[in-house]
């Protein structure tokens, strides 16, 4: 029996990607520096294979070609992100002009070609002097974005009229506050807590700007969350509280606040318990209430599954959000070996579902979901890498997106992770994620047989099978 996936009218497909994993030039053109030059300059072994955001994808050079590849998969649409460091190189001061002249051209080229641009304006790269002056710890770096946001509406508005402000905000707290994986590699939860909570001021404080300025009025602005299912081990009580208080911290710490415009109670008691709430201003309360967003971006690769946990935390550690579940580990589960990370297709569903339940059903889309394999060339056959594992990854996971549109979930479109290999932080380009592949020698791009695949379904706003 053939069913078929066919997804509703001017559907999203398309990819996403950010700056400092692409574009390359990091040094080139007026760009100040970023964490992740600082990062790499400093400690290069810690980046596989010593690969740092120095070249990238040369997307700074190759964009045009890059854009024609879109097109020619029939994207109508793609997320970047724009680099803070190389429109304002010290982050706060004077505007850099050959920044602008790149980001036009990329724009008037993604319009001319029928492709839609979808703008990030942070995606983990904060630029070097605000973090010298405390990154999203000092509450000016928050203002700071805010004045650069609004010099983004008002230069690329005319053209952008999908905006987010962060990518994956929590990402940024956990790595470079918690779990040592981003600069600036401290330890600290109530540290932690400060950074996650002035992350989310300066995203109030963007979307107000956002609706001030007049070319906004036309677009709509959002904020791209990896939103982690929190599934527990079984429904004992004590599983099932694990789960809560983890999805508080991952998940609801910026949901809540992006869609609903309050903070859940539960998390600011579990906080206020352990001392650890954040210093917050009087009218915070107001600013986040009012700057609500229009449109949510959804990252989803893998769940988060946990249990009570087994052992009480050494109150001489330091703090973590591990103190109050334990991860567990499903017996069966399906498996991304390369990253590391489980596949459970069925969590697109169920995202979907809670946000049509609890979250007013927000128009959303999947703005990243992906499979990094290592060592694509094994499935290299006349040219072409036969990535059917990707496809597969890809059509498991649309069913279960379209099956939530089907049940009345407002989704409104899917990008993969990503257009073409890109660099990915720490695991350089260990894992590769891309419709294309790129020869880091020669900075050639090829298409895998996804990109045939994918060309299709667009084209036929979705697949049967
Ligand atoms: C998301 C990020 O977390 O996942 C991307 O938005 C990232 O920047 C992607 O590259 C894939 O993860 P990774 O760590 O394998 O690159």
């Amino acid at each position: 029996m053939v069913t078929e996936y066919t997804f509703p009218e001017y559907f999203w497909w398309g990819a996403a990607t950010s700056a400092t994993q692409i574009e390359g030039a990091a040094d080139k053109d007026g760009k100040g520096k970023n964490i992740w030059d600082k990062w790499f300059e400093e400690q290069p072994e810690r980046f596989f294979d010593q690969v740092g955001p120095g070249q990238t994808s040369d997307f700074y050079h190759l964009y045009k070609e890059d854009i024609e590849r879109m097109k020619d998969i029939n994207f109508n649409s793609f997320r970047l992100s724009i680099s803070w460091s190389r429109l304002i190189p010290d982050g706060d001061g004077e505007v850099n002009s050959e920044a602008v002249e790149f980001y036009n051209n990329v724009l008037d080229e993604m319009i001319a070609q029928g492709v839609e641009p979808f703008v990030c304006l942070y995606h983990f790269d904060m630029p070097l002097s605000m973090q010298e002056i405390g990154g999203w710890e000092n509450r000016k770096v928050a203002e700071a974005f805010a004045r650069y946001a609004e010099i983004c509406f008002e230069t690329f508005g005319d053209r952008v009229k999908k905006w987010f402000t962060h990518n994956e905000p929590i990402v940024p707290v956990e790595g470079g506050y918690l779990y040592n994986f981003h600069y600036p590699n401290v330890v600290h939860f109530q540290r932690a807590v400060q950074v996650a909570y002035h992350t989310m001021i300066s995203h109030a404080l963007a979307v107000k700007n956002f609706r001030r300025v007049a070319n906004g009025a036309d677009g709509e602005i959002g904020i791209i969350l990896n939103l982690t299912p929190s599934y527990p081990r079984s429904n004992h009580p004590a599983d099932l509280k694990a789960s809560r208080i983890a999805d508080l911290f991952f998940n609801r710490s910026f949901l809540d606040p992006s869609v609903l415009g309050e903070y859940p109670q539960e998390l600011i008691d579990l906080l206020g318990e352990y001392e650890a709430l954040p210093q917050v201003e009087s009218g915070d309360a107001d600013l986040l209430k009012e700057n609500t967003v229009d449109l949510l971006g959804v990252n989803y690769y893998q769940p988060r599954r946990v249990k009570a946990k087994e052992n009480l935390p050494n109150p001489n550690s330091p703090m973590m959000p591990e103190w109050f579940f334990d991860h567990y580990e499903m017996p069966g589960r399906k498996m991304n070996p390369y990253r590391g990370w489980e596949i459970y297709e069925k969590g697109v569903y169920d995202i979907m579902m809670n946000l049509k339940e609890n979250y007013g059903n927000i128009p959303s889309f999947i703005s990243e979901n992906g499979m990094g394999v290592q060592n694509e060339e094994r499935f290299l056959e006349n040219g072409e890498i036969q990535d059917d594992y990707r496809i597969d990854f890809i059509k498991e996971h649309l069913k279960w997106l379209h099956q939530a549109i089907e049940e009345g979930a407002n989704a409104k479109g899917y990008h993969l992770w990503s257009f073409m290999d890109n660099w990915s932080w720490m695991n350089a380009y260990k894992n590769r994620y891309g419709y294309f592949s790129v020869n880091l020698e020669t900075m050639e791009r090829t298409p895998k047989k996804s990109a045939h695949w994918i060309r299709e379904v667009a084209k036929q706003n979705g697949f049967s099978e």
